[in-house]
């Protein structure tokens, strides 16, 4: 085998020096009840039954979310409350949300959007957001979030690869990441820019639209004929998330309405939501997070949603945390980290006893983050593991169950889990098309999942062989390396791919590779996820230069900046020139031995390194 394993310490994973489990009586009895016996009892029909439906077996997953409620005794309960830098807060109560939410399904159906179609948003945590995402569900069509930070290269490609219809965004956004690509966007029908002003300050053109000038149209045509929420199936789709993949082109997970199910079961378990608690999700929902946690879940549960658009600022954020008498915090390791670097006398500060829970995701959350919680907030942080694919929580650690600093925690009730044997290639081992699951408590593994819960993706839009290819056995593989305790607790070892993890958010390294690999001076590009104390890891681009050119300190600069433009947040934060990239026999620009060179790692069998000539 010529792959070098870079794993995590052993130790991290609840080996040797484990730190003891975290007991707290909770604040208040936690939804779940026991874990065990909710494991035993729970079934997914029952969750169905926790919902409403629409009549004939439709379920809608905005329906779910908004509409039973704002009809409901939540009516005049605030849904989401938006917080801004510099502006004034503005809130919606769900009697509003259903209202403002049926304005925006007719829009978008006046704007030709039908079944199926997709609909995406490239917005700040903003009211034009929420209402897109969820019109979007209401019009029964396909809704599809792209993270605001990224650069016109990964906007484009999302926009082509989902043949997207109508774009929400901004008119910055719009002239530096759209604009100068529409013309390679066939399918892109109608640009709607929330910031263009309303009818009779600045018209709409045939290039993009205003949102005021749409909306208002549409509110007169809702007037007129009314609207009627699409009575979608329950596997019909209805999100689809961009994640990336080792090599490739980033893959598009198609999630079903179904999938409500997953997201509101796992936020009354996991984040013990109940109407009206005000509850904090710091994601954007240009990752899966801030879509199924930030919007979706929180809203079936009848919670009150405050989101924040600014950036990450620790004073800012206990202030909010403080202001908004948060109850119940989901955030990610490198926020965490961000607000530990300011102490813990910071915290103190502010009177933060509304909270009750604090959930982690996306990342390792390392044990002195679970400890420092309950030095900070008086409470440990309760890590959760789940992934794009997954579209729901998959293991948590649920409030009333013993916290292990450093474990995920244990399998969602209805979720069957299995630590898969690995192959030489360092993903599960398939022998005569059977996998072996382990069950040795201290073997590392593939973490894979029983097809089963109803947030499992569906497709990767357009590819159905990749689709095929992440199941084995009668298992979804799920990329990722971890062990399971004799106490049913999952530790997480590392990635099985190359796959970067940078504050929480997926980076594929062919992505970052292709683009730089544009530049004129460049010939070929290897990236890696280089450690990193606060983000995990970040970015590294290792390149060699075409024949002619030079290496510099101006070039490597150069590279940066066209990176930036070019990819956006994504882009390598550190570039090294390279005289030759380790390749493969096959041809294979080797990343791994790359990450060993630069850890200082044994470098392993390199039977299968092609030397330079
Ligand atoms: O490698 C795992 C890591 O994030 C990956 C999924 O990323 P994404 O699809 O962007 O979804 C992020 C939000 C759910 C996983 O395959 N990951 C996620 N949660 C954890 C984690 N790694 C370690 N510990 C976690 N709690």
């Amino acid at each position: 085998m010529g792959e070098v394993v870079l794993e995590r310490d052993e130790g991290a994973g609840g080996g040797e020096g484990q730190r003891p489990p975290i007991a707290l009586t909770p604040r208040r009895a936690p939804l779940i009840g026991d874990w065990a016996v909710r494991r035993r009892t729970f079934t997914w029909r029952q969750a169905r039954g926790w919902l409403e439906g629409l009549p004939g077996g439709a379920l809608n997953i905005a329906h779910e979310a908004v509409d039973r409620h704002g009809r409901g005794d939540l009516a005049d309960v605030v849904a989401v409350r938006f917080l801004a830098r510099n502006e004034p807060t503005t809130e919606l109560t769900y009697a509003e949300l259903a209202r403002q939410t049926d304005v925006t399904a007719v829009a978008l159906q006046d704007l030709g959007v039908r079944r199926g179609d997709r609909v995406c948003t490239l917005l700040p945590r903003s009211p034009e957001l929420y209402l897109t995402a969820l019109g979007t569900l209401k019009a029964g069509a396909v809704y599809c979030p792209l993270f605001p930070a990224f650069g016109m290269e990964p906007v484009r490609q999302r926009l082509e690869l989902g043949g997207v219809r109508v774009l929400v965004t901004d008119s910055e956004s719009y002239a530096n990441k759209v604009a100068p690509v529409r013309d390679r966007l066939p399918d892109l029908q109608t640009v709607v820019v929330v910031d263009a002003g309303g009818a009779g300050d600045e018209p709409s053109t045939a290039e993009v639209m205003a949102w005021e000038t749409v909306m208002q149209e549409a509110s007169e045509s809702l007037q007129r004929n009314g609207f009627e929420i699409v009575s979608t199936r329950p596997d019909e789709p209805a999100l689809l998330h961009f994640t990336s993949g080792t090599t490739g082109r980033p893959k598009g997970a198609v999630h079903v309405h179904e999938a409500v199910v997953a997201h509101h079961a796992t936020a009354r378990f996991s984040l013990d939501l109940s109407p009206g608690d005000l509850y904090w999700c710091t994601a954007d929902p240009g990752w899966v997070t801030g879509t199924s946690y930030g919007i979706i879940g929180p809203l079936t549960c009848g919670a009150t949603v405050i989101t924040d658009s600014a950036d990450f600022d620790a004073k800012r954020w206990y202030s909010i945390l403080q202001d908004e008498k948060v109850e119940v915090f989901y955030t990610a390791p490198t926020a965490l980290r961000m607000l530990m670097r300011r102490g813990v006398e910071m915290a103190h500060d502010y009177d933060l006893s509304s909270l009750r829970h604090v959930v982690s995701v996306g990342e390792p959350l390392n044990p002195e983050a679970v400890l420092w919680g309950l030095e900070a907030f008086g409470l440990p942080v309760h890590d959760t593991w789940w992934q794009t694919e997954t579209g729901a929580i998959i293991v948590s650690n649920y409030p009333g169950m013993p916290v292990r600093p450093g474990s995920m925690g244990r399998p969602m009730p209805g979720v069957e889990v299995g630590v898969l044997e690995r192959g030489a290639d360092g993903r599960a081992g398939v022998v005569d098309g059977h996998v072996h699951v382990l069950d040795d408590p201290h073997a590392v593994g593939e973490l894979a999942i029983r097809p089963g819960w109803p947030s499992m993706f569906r497709d990767y839009l357009g590819e159905p062989e990749r689709y095929a290819k992440a199941f084995v056995d009668g298992w979804y593989l799920t990329g990722d390396l971890a062990r399971l305790d004799g106490d049913g607790y999952l530790w997480f070892v590392g990635r099985a791919d190359d796959v970067i993890k940078s504050a929480g958010h997926l980076i594929g390294p062919f992505e970052v590779e292709s683009a730089l690999m544009e530049h004129p001076a460049v010939a070929e590009v290897g990236v890696i996820g280089k450690p990193d104390p606060l983000a995990g890891e970040i970015v590294k681009a290792f390149v060699t230069l075409k024949a002619d050119m030079v290496p510099s300190e101006s070039l490597r600069r150069e590279l940066i900046t066209f990176g930036r433009k070019r990819l956006g947040s994504v882009a390598p934060r550190e570039i090294a020139f390279e005289e030759h990239l380790p390749h493969t026999r096959s041809g294979k620009v080797m990343r791994r031995l790359l990450k060993a060179r630069e850890l200082g790692l044994p470098e392993g069998d390199l039977s299968t390194v092609e030397r330079p000539a």
